[in-house]
């Protein structure tokens, strides 16, 4: 059952599993995916899931990302884990871990930052003071940044 109705098994690639019902699309939106790379993907959403109850599943046909590259799912899907797929098994099984240090991709909370100011911005830099609760300090205004906004930074605006 599960997905497997829905999405074949990948030959090669990534596959992203338990991520929190609701947040694939965040998940694809934060790895900095936006369609127009030509990568082949399928999310998966609310699917069933005996750990989490209902789950999402981003699967990355063809490329193999590397843990550097996916650890900044942590960010809003901590329960993520990572499959690598080769020929049709799983290569490797990871679960997803905060970065201590986190350049661009998140925007400081705090809209006078220098990391805020349009065309004259500084890079976003953050150093990580705690996992859980996730709390980021931005290294430039020292303001803290939590889980729940850096979520609504990526919530997709559908249709508006
Ligand atoms: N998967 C896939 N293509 C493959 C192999 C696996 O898309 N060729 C997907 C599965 O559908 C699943 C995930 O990768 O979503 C992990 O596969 P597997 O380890 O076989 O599943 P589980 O044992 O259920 O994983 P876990 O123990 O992590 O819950
Ligand atoms: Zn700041």
């Amino acid at each position: 059952m599960g997905e497997g109705l829905l999405v074949r098994k990948i030959r090669f690639g990534t596959v992203i599993d338990h991520i929190p019902a609701g947040n694939a699309l965040n998940v694809v939106r934060i790895l900095g995916i936006n369609g127009d790379e030509g990568i082949r993907l399928a999310i998966i959403m609310n699917t069933e899931s005996s750990k989490l109850g209902r789950k999402d599943i981003v699967k990355i046909e063809g490329r193999e990302l590397t843990m550097d590259e996916l650890n900044i799912i942590a960010l809003i899907a901590p329960t993520a884990t990572i499959n690598i797929i080769r020929d049709y098994e799983v290569y490797r099984k990871e679960k997803v871990s905060v970065p201590d240090y986190i350049e661009g991709i998140i925007r400081c909370s705090n809209p006078s930052c220098i990391s805020n100011q349009g065309r004259e911005t500084a890079k976003p830099k953050f150093r990580v003071v705690s996992k859980e609760p996730l709390t980021l300090e931005c290294i430039y205004c020292e303001r803290y940044t939590s889980r729940e906004e850096i979520v609504k930074q990526f919530i997709s605006h559908m249709g508006v």
